[in-house]
């Protein structure tokens, strides 16, 4: 089958770009030069200098356009569609919150549309906006994706609600393993809810969205006892910190015997989820790309600013006896508890986004 094909070449072709060695500035390939000043626009006017709701909304778009392949159904993956087939793909129930998002990048892109390819520019600006999140990883940009030619086939986009079964072979069908899902998944940290409870919107995930830390894996492990809005919303289970939320996702893939250990290693190791997750976004923002026509543009992408002062820690009150232990074969460690009262996370101030629909 067609796709299946496709697919093959891909993972095929993968280790070529993947082995390039990560360049410096000056090793600036002259066909990438005319997205020197695109970067700059996007690092200024879209995000702010900011890891704020504009840089974790373009992250959260190169995920919702790259899933939309598939061995069976097709779809042409990190192509753009969500961009150009908007009508039907935001009315997907997975990409509910997309529309803001789209609102946002969507100027920045019409303005550099002569220059970039919808594919190219989901892609760039997820690439960028990591570059705003202390402690993320500088992930690689590659050049080249055609335009799109359809939309993306419906119910491909994983939901806060679906099994952890589910999600998994969603993802290995596209040639993730069980480890790369859970490196994926601290996009989290950087990152927060507007439509899983309405009432509550930028709600984030973990108590430091402005920063790619490991506070994500610590924090969805330990007891759920809140609702930091409403109860009884789909995709939503309780929380152990005010203010924040946690997907029912995110939840049962901490706990799930086949991810469980790999959450817990990242919950401490931050260099290693900074890795595996650099690695697993630049091979996300490949698929279904044929990478012999590509140029690696990585030189353009900043380095993001180093984490310094993380020490992964329990929150203000809570210690080794609130988590619940998910991982068979290792003890979570005992962490270092913060001081101070129990913590009220504040909301992510929302990007305006004037009409509000
Ligand atoms: C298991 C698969 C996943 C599920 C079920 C999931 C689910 C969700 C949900 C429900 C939201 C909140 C949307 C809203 O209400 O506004 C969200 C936000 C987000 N997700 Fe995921 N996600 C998954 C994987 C990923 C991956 C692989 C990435 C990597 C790029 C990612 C990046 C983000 C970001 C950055 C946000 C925050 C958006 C914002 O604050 O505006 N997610 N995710
Ligand atoms: C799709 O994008 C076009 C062009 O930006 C916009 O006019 C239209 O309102 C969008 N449709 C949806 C459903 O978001
Ligand atoms: C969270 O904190 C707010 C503000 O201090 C408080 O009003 C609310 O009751 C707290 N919610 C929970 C579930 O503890």
């Amino acid at each position: 089958m067609v796709f299946q094909k496709a697919l093959s070449a891909l993972v095929l072709a993968l280790p070529i770009v993947l082995g390039l060695p990560s360049k410096r500035a000056t090793d600036l390939n002259p066909r990438c030069e005319f997205l020197v000043p695109i970067a700059k626009d996007l690092l200024e006017n879209l995000f702010d200098n900011e890891c704020g709701d504009a840089a974790h909304g373009a992250l959260r778009l190169i995920f919702h356009d790259a899933i939309g392949i598939s061995p069976t159904v097709g779809g042409g993956g990190a192509d753009g569609s969500i961009f150009v087939f908007n009508e039907t793909e935001l009315a997907f129930p997975a990409n509910d919150g997309l529309d803001d998002v789209l609102d946002d990048v969507g100027p920045f892109f019409l303005k550099h549309s002569n220059a970039l390819t919808p594919g190219d520019f989901i892609q760039f600006a997820g690439a960028l906006s990591l570059a705003q999140c202390a402690g993320a990883p500088r992930v690689q940009f590659a050049l080249g994706r055609p335009p799109p030619r359809a939309a993306s086939p419906p119910d491909l986009v994983p939901e806060p609600f679906d099994s952890a079964t589910k999600i998994l072979e969603r993802f290995a069908s596209v040639g993730f393993s069980p480890q790369e899902v859970i490196s994926l998944l601290s996009s989290h940290s950087i990152a927060g809810a507007d439509t899983v409870d309405p009432t509550i919107p930028g709600t984030p995930f973990d108590s430091t969205p402005s920063v790619y830390d490991t506070n994500i894996f610590i924090e969805v492990l330990l007891k759920g006892f809140l609702f930091p809005g409403t109860s009884g919303n789909q995709g939503e289970v309780m929380s152990a910190i005010n203010g924040t939320l946690r997907l029912q996702s995110d939840s049962e893939l901490a706990r799930d015997s086949r991810t469980a250990c790999f959450w817990q290693e990242f919950a401490t190791n931050h260099a290693a989820v900074q890795k595996q997750f650099g690695d697993a976004v630049f091979k996300m923002s490949l698929l279904g790309q044929n990478t012999r026509d590509m140029i690696d543009c990585s030189a353009v992408i900043p380095q993001p600013p180093a984490l310094t002062n993380f020490v992964p820690s329990f929150p203000p009150g809570q210690s080794l006896t609130d988590v619940q232990q998910s991982c068979a074969t290792t003890q979570f460690p005992n962490l270092p508890v913060l001081p101070g009262p129990p913590l009220v996370v504040p909301p992510i101030p929302q990007a305006d986004d004037g009409d509000d629909s």
